[in-house]
């Protein structure tokens, strides 16, 4: 025989859905003592309530026919609206008709309870089911919570790197969050502007991430060039240049994850952020599209960032002065569709980083 089941938690919540009176208070005599119950009288109605509260309840039990709005329609809207992949529906009904019980099947109805109600069938179908679901949220849960807890490992190995780097070169430990931060604002206008670079989320993501590592290669700039107040020497520039070549050089040599799209990414990026629009960059002096679009944004981002903080040859500029001397060519040349975007997003751009600041800074509260 089997064991007594245990109390359900009050704080689930059922909604009983039937036009008869007599029949929605014999469930709730049924059911309230182990679950909040509340009422709906007609199709109209429950919906209006799901509107508003479908996150609240549990289970939802429901009459086929009732009025202008049926339990049909009713499923229906549930199932456009997507809320049938937490909310289960049981029907309850006296209708016997094979097909109208697989019509709601079909819909995405998960039982159903014929009627004259046992008491011990209604509530052993509304705890197991119940039961099932919360599970189920509970494990969709822990897999969305081990992802976002991989991505955020992975996002703060890679920008401990790039302080690392940073940390030689004694500029802010900003400069790698504002270029992340910046890369990212720019490549998601860049896809809202055109599809010439068929770029999806995940691209942006991984671009967004490598950029930390755009300045790797400095790591083997001697430390007084790397720091020197004053302007560089020719042959001070031409080492400090090859920051780019053996950023690349260090990637290609963790062959290992040759493969991986963020290596590729990263390779790109440390090798020809330096690149300009019309050939004249370093380190290989490539031209338009031929310098991968991953490196011609984060270029821009890192030009940016450069102009509006203090370094130890300059002073900061401000916002307005850096996008005019962006978009006056002063930083070298670049792709006119991101100087168009760089246009119209100069005056909103304070704003833009600033939100992106603060949910990045909620993104890692959250599992702190
Ligand atoms: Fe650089
Ligand atoms: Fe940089």
């Amino acid at each position: 025989m089997d064991e007594a089941p245990s109390k359900a938690n009050k704080q689930e919540s059922v909604l009983i859905v039937d036009d008869s009176e007599i029949n929605r208070d014999l469930l709730a005599d049924m059911l309230e003592e182990d679950y909040a119950v509340s009422q709906a009288a007609c199709g109209e109605e429950v919906l209006a309530i799901l509107e508003e509260k479908h996150d609240d309840y549990s289970c939802v039990l429901l009459d086929l026919n009732m009025g202008s709005v049926s339990g049909y329609d009713v499923l229906n809207h549930m199932k456009e609206k997507g809320w049938l992949s937490y909310l289960p529906v049981i029907i309850i009904s006296a209708e016997e008709n094979i097909d109208c019980i697989k019509r709601a099947y079909s819909l995405g109805a998960i039982d159903f309870i014929s009627r004259p109600f046992d008491v011990e069938i209604v509530q052993r179908r509304v705890r197991t089911t119940i039961a099932v679901y919360s599970n189920q949220r509970r494990l969709s849960q822990m897999v969305v919570d081990q992802l976002y807890e991989n991505e955020r490992s992975n996002t703060m190995l890679l920008s401990i790197l790039g302080h690392i780097v940073e940390f030689r070169n004694k500029e802010s430990g900003a400069h790698i969050e504002n270029v992340g931060i910046l890369t990212e604002i720019l490549l998601e206008h860049l896809v809202k502007k055109t599809d010439r670079y068929e770029l999806s989320d995940s691209d942006i993501k991984t671009i967004t991430r490598a950029s930390v590592l755009h300045d790797a290669g400095k790591i083997s700039v001697p430390h007084d060039i790397l720091n020197k107040p004053g302007r560089l020497t020719p042959e001070e520039f031409a080492i400090m240049k090859k920051h780019t070549l053996d950023g690349a050089e260090m990637i290609d040599a963790c062959t290992q994850f040759k493969d991986e799209a963020i290596v590729k990414t990263a390779y790109e990026i440390c090798r020809w952020h330096h690149e300009r629009y019309d050939g004249k960059g370093y380190p290989d002096g490539l031209k338009g599209e031929e310098i991968p679009i991953a490196a011609q944004v984060v270029a821009i981002a890192d030009v940016y960032d450069a102009l509006t903080s203090v370094r130890c040859y300059k002073d900061a500029v401000a916002h307005e002065e850096a996008i005019k001397m962006i978009l006056n060519g002063e930083c070298g040349s670049f792709n006119p569709l991101l100087m168009e975007i760089v246009s119209e997003i100069a005056v909103s751009l304070p704003e833009l980083v600033k939100a992106s600041e603060k949910q990045r800074a909620e993104l890692g509260k959250r599992s702190a």
